[in-house]
């Protein structure tokens, strides 16, 4: 392992801050999100209704708590921290001139916090969340004039924090969306409501140029600006299984895999890929791409590869053989008997993570940068401790392939930071039960709970990780 490595945690927040309506912050599709479960959805409501419960109004008030916080990160010894950046605290409604100072200057005392406690601030422009504003009046990513919103709170961003931050990243997971069935990824990634009847893949083709275009253009921006700013781009790396040997299993996961290389191939390479092109071709797509857009894309491309894993998927082109029928995994996804799941259904498999590093460093050859990879579950608060074995368990057996991609395989990785280090509120869920921290909230799923912090046993057990350059596992 490199000796610079940097080992740390993520958050975003919306999913920790809380604060919705402080200091001039203005709404953001976040906070009109109601909490669901494993087995309910989250239901998106038309602004925040009166009697409806939010769960991330609150999140675990780490605009409040940050310097506790982060004073216990360093204590496990962090390099680094990934959050993300409201934009509505800086740009309420989006579609402002100037800025708002008291959000400017709150990201300034956070990210001051940090480097003092020796961590480096990663940071993600865009995640999951909108100015609500964008999206009742432009109907989000699906207008072209989201381009110049963002691109103007990237440049503000950028400006202001780059000598404090080095590595940022554009759009969090900007993959999801491809899951057009559901809802809540339109909503969360683009700030699209669906329509009854509309094609949403053609709708989010649309937008997902949109954001290739700002990305590129802020990427372009950040390198002008301060040559030292490492831009990425952030997928959730789930990679597709063929369920058997049969050749068209195999062809289709080639096909679901495309679905999410798509994505890198742009922000990498440039240029849309042909697969892409002749699939637009065939179901007779036409989008509002300019040349000087394509132009964009091809000068605006990432210095690293920024990917979260949590699992892999395991698909079927068969139709007698049964679909897991759940929307977060797509239509053809079937159980794998090779592998356990959490308890909110997400296959667990640590050599998948070796797998997509390779296929990575194959394809591309630049470095890449495990920005979430973690463990969900319930954890048992007894007598003020919580014994987390099974998160330790988690995250040993993914570091120990990650070790073996980059020392056997020669993975070129810059750093792993565990997503949740402090238990945030579930992005899918919006419950506070499903739990990922090495730092336990007291906070209940209603949001009741004194809100205090306690070290799990996984928070000591990662500080000898991080001590030994993860040499002890
Ligand atoms: C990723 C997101 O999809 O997974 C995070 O970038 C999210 O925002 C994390 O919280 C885990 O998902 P969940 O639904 O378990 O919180």
């Amino acid at each position: 392992m490199r000796k610079n490595f940097l080992w740390g945690g993520a958050v975003a927040a919306h999913q920790v801050e809380g604060a919705y309506n402080v200091k001039g912050k203005g709404l953001s599709t976040a906070d009109v999100m109601t909490a669901g479960n494993v087995h309910t959805p989250r239901e998106i409501t038309d602004g925040v209704v009166e009697g409806k419960f939010y769960p991330n109004h609150e999140g675990i008030r780490f605009y409040d708590h940050y310097q506790e916080d982060i004073q216990m990160f360093s204590e496990m010894g962090f390099k680094c921290l990934r959050t993300s950046i409201a934009w509505s605290r800086i740009f309420p409604n989006g579609d402002e001139d100037a800025p708002n100072e008291d959000g400017l200057q709150f990201y300034d005392d956070l990210f001051d916090c940090m480097i003092e406690h020796g961590m480096q601030p990663v940071i993600t422009l865009s995640h999951f969340e909108i100015p609500y504003h964008l999206v009742k009046t432009y109907g989000g990513w699906r207008n072209r004039k989201m381009i110049d919103f963002f691109y103007r709170f990237c440049q503000v961003v950028l400006k202001r924090y780059q000598n404090k931050v080095k590595y940022w990243m554009t759009f969090n997971e900007i993959n999801n969306q491809m899951l057009v069935e559901n809802d809540l990824y339109a909503f969360t990634n683009s700030g699209i409501v669906f329509e009854n009847g509309e094609d949403r893949l053609h709708t989010i083709y649309q937008a997902v140029h949109y954001q290739f275009v700002a990305s590129a253009l802020v990427t372009e921006y950040a390198h002008s600006l301060n040559p030292e700013i490492q831009m990425g781009c952030c997928v959730a790396a789930t990679p597709n299984y063929p369920n058997t040997s049969n050749p068209d299993d195999i062809l289709l996961a080639q096909a679901e895999d495309r679905k999410l290389l798509m994505f890198t191939d742009v922000q990498i390479r440039g240029h849309y890929p042909r697969y892409l092109l002749n699939e637009w071709n065939t179901r007779n797509y036409t989008f509002d791409i300019t040349s000087q857009d394509l132009q964009i894309m091809e000068k605006g491309t990432v210095d690293y590869l920024g990917f979260t894993y949590y699992m892999s998927n395991t698909v079927s082109a068969d139709p007698s053989v049964k679909k897991l029928g759940d929307d977060l995994q797509g239509n053809y996804a079937v159980d794998n008997p090779y592998l356990s799941t959490t308890d909110w259904g997400w296959a667990i498999d640590p050599k998948g993570l070796r797998y997509v590093m390779n296929m990575y460093q194959d394809r591309y050859e630049i470095p890449m940068f495990i920005v979430e990879n973690g463990f969900g579950y319930a954890d048992q608060f007894i007598d003020g401790h919580i014994h987390d074995q099974n998160r330790m368990d988690y995250l040993k057996a993914h570091i120990a392939e990650m070790k073996k991609a980059i020392e056997e395989d020669g993975c070129d990785c810059i750093g792993y930071t565990v997503w949740g280090c402090i238990d945030p509120i579930s992005f899918t869920t919006g419950e506070m039960k499903k739990r990922y921290g090495f730092i336990y909230v007291d906070r209940n799923n209603d949001g009741t709970g004194s809100y205090k912090r306690y070290k799990k046993d996984s928070f000591y057990w990662y500080q000898k990780v991080i001590e030994s350059n993860g040499e002890n596992l």
